[in-house]
């Protein structure tokens, strides 16, 4: 039974205010959720309730959203068995009483979906992955990992949000791991030779001078060379284009060339850049409005190109299911504070496997030192994970939880690497 809810305010990976929910239970067993933070957020993302007061944080404070778990939510859950999830995130949502959590804020919610369900696993002397799996969940997910970030996180030094690697040769997740320390490094020592080096960026990726969107894909290749790897064949670009950030309702526009582009001429390059480099994802490669081109894209290139939607399906359940129905992609991005509860969540992982597409369990651009989203990427046999890149605790924490997880499982961990498209590709 839940004997206390009670949140505070923390800070988050770029320093930014967050929360931390602390559930008590009875029997005095106590959890927390601690909720991440994204900066391209989609429009049809559940609300984070910020306070907009300019003299506190800059405007970024989260005290109504606290008091909101402090009070109303407390009330409200106190007295509930732990262990019934579905019951507890039903009642958030009949609680917040909107479709988008904008009343009490899909952070408020989430932290306290997240610290219940970790409440519940502890009380039963269980993992957080064998508790939200109901012990089926054992697939330690591939890697998707930042080596270039762009876009709204990186100051805008090139357009496209995320260059990631994916390391579809390996045959072990420790062997994801150090073939992306070798990319990682391998793409920082060129980019101090020449001088592109600006910083890193907000995932932890470097941060890099380009002079068009097209350098970085031949100094991608150059690394991954450098590290000794054959492009394509043991090490794969995936691209987030965050697409929704360059169109302005008609074209597409990137800000560091000066061109633009209508949907068809957009839609023509995406392909352009699939066929003459080895991509084998792509995530919002659209706007979350230009569905016409998500359903042409998917038509010609989801045979063998793993086609994300972020902000196209914000982790919504009547998002995903029109997009199956359309034919708009063949994957989904993960994001628990898309949507605001862990149960909408699994649901929405649930969906996207039944219509035989991919889940990918991602974290958000503000992060912390919560691990959650390893345990569900595990728990639900998602497959993969994309944290952003290879440096920073907020990171490393995710990657290294499932080498923890992979350790519990002992035997019955399993690995199938890149095998998971053929689930996808004809
Ligand atoms: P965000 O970025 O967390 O800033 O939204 C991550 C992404 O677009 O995948
Ligand atoms: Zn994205």
């Amino acid at each position: 039974k839940i004997a206390n809810v009670s949140a505070f305010q923390i800070f988050d990976s770029r320093g930014f205010p967050t929360l931390e929910v602390e559930v008590t239970l009875a029997n005095g067993v106590k959890a927390s959720g601690l909720v991440p933070s994204g900066a391209s957020t989609g429009q049809f993302e559940a609300l984070e309730l910020r306070d907009g007061d300019p003299k506190r944080l800059r405007g970024k404070s989260v005290f109504k959203a606290l008091s909101h778990v402090n009070h109303e939510i407390a009330k409200a859950l106190i007295g509930m068995d732990v262990t019934r999830q579905e019951a507890i995130d039903a009642r958030l949502v009949e609680l917040d009483g909107t479709t988008n959590k904008s009343r009490l804020g899909a952070n408020a919610t989430l932290g306290v979906s997240m610290a219940c369900a970790r409440a519940a696993a502890r009380h039963q002397g269980v993992e957080l992955y064998e508790y939200l799996g109901q012990g089926q969940g054992n697939l330690i997910p591939l890697n998707e990992i930042q080596i270039f970030g762009g876009g709204a996180h990186a100051g805008w030094a090139i357009d496209i949000q995320d260059f990631l690697m994916i390391a579809v040769g390996a045959k072990s997740y420790e062997e994801t791991l150090e073939m992306t320390f070798n990319v990682y490094h391998a793409a920082g020592d060129i980019m101090r030779e020449q001088n592109r080096a600006a910083g890193l960026a907000d995932e932890g990726g470097w941060w890099p001078v380009f002079n068009s969107n097209e350098e970085p894909f031949e100094f991608f290749l150059e690394a991954i060379k450098r590290a000794g790897y054959r492009p394509g064949k043991d090490v794969a670009i995936s691209l987030d284009i965050a697409a929704s950030d360059l169109f302005d309702g008609e074209h597409y526009r990137f800000k560091k060339e000066g061109k633009t582009f209508t949907p068809t001429e957009f839609c023509e390059l995406m392909e352009t850049w699939c066929t003459r480099y080895p991509i084998i994802s792509i995530e919002d490669p659209f706007a979350d409005t230009d569905f016409a081109s998500w359903a042409r894209f998917t038509e010609r290139l989801g045979h063998r190109v793993q086609i994300i939607g972020d902000d196209l399906f914000t982790t919504n359940i009547n998002r995903i299911a029109e997009g199956i129905d359309k034919k708009l992609a063949n994957a989904v991005l993960i994001k628990l504070n898309q949507i605001g509860t862990v149960s909408e969540t699994l649901q929405a992982i649930r969906l996207t496997q039944q219509a035989g597409w991919l889940p990918v369990v991602s974290a958000r651009s503000g992060e912390t030192e919560d691990a959650f989203i390893s345990h569900l990427a595990v728990a639900t046999n998602a497959g993969q994970l994309k944290v952003g890149s290879f440096a920073r605790s907020e990171r490393m924490v995710k990657w290294n939880e499932n080498l923890r997880i992979q350790r519990s499982l002992g035997d019955k961990a399993r690995f199938i690497g890149a095998r998971l498209y053929e689930r996808i590709f004809s």
